[in-house]
């Protein structure tokens, strides 16, 4: 199951990063926008983002302004952006990064199937909805995975690989492997919700804001506690800002309506509020904390 090609759908926030990690692997990589005026700006991030890379390795001295040139160049020459989703046929992993909306991508991959070789992988990059659904909308559940990477995709080291329990075992190695190949440290886990790390951190998350609902202690106080007592870069109050409060409350809200017996996804009252109020966070300039841009006020 050898891949040589890489289709990627969506050249957003997420989609441009895994564009550039694959093709800087050295994967032909084509990537499917639905308007040109967003796959320019995805392309141009890209080709910013290289140019920036290129620049630091000569820079650290890891390599020579000619040879970081003639490694942008190749990475950069390597993908091709298109609006036409019959560009992904001949793919051998297509990824999809585009908005969570679980109809949508429902549509996207019964497309997808149709459209692809027999043999193309399909994954999807959701944060939040089961995969098995969209691999049976694709009609070939065998070779779906979830391939979930963390933002900025450049930097985080970690890529979730989630298989169903019709995923193919030859898939799984298969895109675990791609995962490895363009530098991840892959991670395999069965489709369940929040998969390995949301799991874990959204209900902290939660816990936090039950803690500052109740007046346990400030929000100030309890960053502080996880970032001077466990070594946490932030605490769990900025970190709500930072997600936004409303992704973190739609993820919330998907939990508990399919799984309304765990305790560990419940909803506090004062993140419905905040998100009633428009107080979304630090992209709104208030959540939790007052933002200027990105730091607190
Ligand atoms: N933002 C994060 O931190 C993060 C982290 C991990 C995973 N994710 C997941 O990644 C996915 C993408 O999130 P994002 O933050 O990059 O969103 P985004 O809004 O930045 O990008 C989505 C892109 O998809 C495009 N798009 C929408 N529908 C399309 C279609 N039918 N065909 C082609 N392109 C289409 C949009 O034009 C947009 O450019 C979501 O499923 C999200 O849950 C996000």
């Amino acid at each position: 199951m050898e891949i040589k090609k890489v289709g990627v759908v969506g050249c957003g926030l997420m989609g441009h990063g895994i564009v550039q990690v694959a093709a800087q692997a050295g994967y032909e990589v084509v990537v499917v926008e639905t308007e040109q005026g967003y796959l320019d700006k995805g392309l141009s991030r890209i080709e910013k983002s290289l140019a920036k890379l290129a620049a630091k390795s000569v820079e650290k001295g890891k390599a020579t302004a000619e040879d970081a040139e003639a490694g942008r160049a190749a990475s950069w020459g390597r993908i091709t952006g298109s609006l036409d989703k019959q560009d992904l046929a001949d793919c051998d992993l297509v990824c999809e990064a585009i908005i969570e909306d679980l109809e949508i991508k429902k549509a996207l991959f019964a497309e997808l199937g149709s459209i692809c070789k027999p043999d193309t992988i399909l994954a999807s990059n959701t944060s939040s909805f089961p995969v098995s659904v969209m691999a049976e909308a694709s009609g070939r559940a065998d070779k779906f995975v979830g391939l979930h990477f963390f933002n900025p995709v450049q930097l985080m080291r970690l890529v979730e690989v989630v298989r169903t329990d019709a995923t193919d075992p030859a898939v799984f190695a298969a895109a675990q492997g791609f995962g490895k190949s363009v530098g991840k440290a892959p991670v395999g886990c069965k489709d369940t919700p929040g998969f390995v790390v949301n799991r874990l951190l959204v209900p902290y998350m939660t816990q936090s804001l039950l803690m500052l609902e109740r007046g346990d202690a400030t929000a100030a106080d309890i960053d502080a506690a996880m970032q001077f007592g466990c070594g946490h870069p932030m605490g769990p109050i900025t970190l709500t800002d930072y997600v936004g409060l409303d992704t973190t409350l739609y993820i919330l809200e998907g939990w508990v309506e399919r799984y309304p017996n765990e305790p560990a996804f419940a909803i506090p009252e004062i993140l419905r509020q905040k998100v009633a109020e428009g107080k979304l966070g630090r992209k709104t300039g208030e959540g939790f904390y007052k933002w200027d841009g990105d730091k607190k006020s």
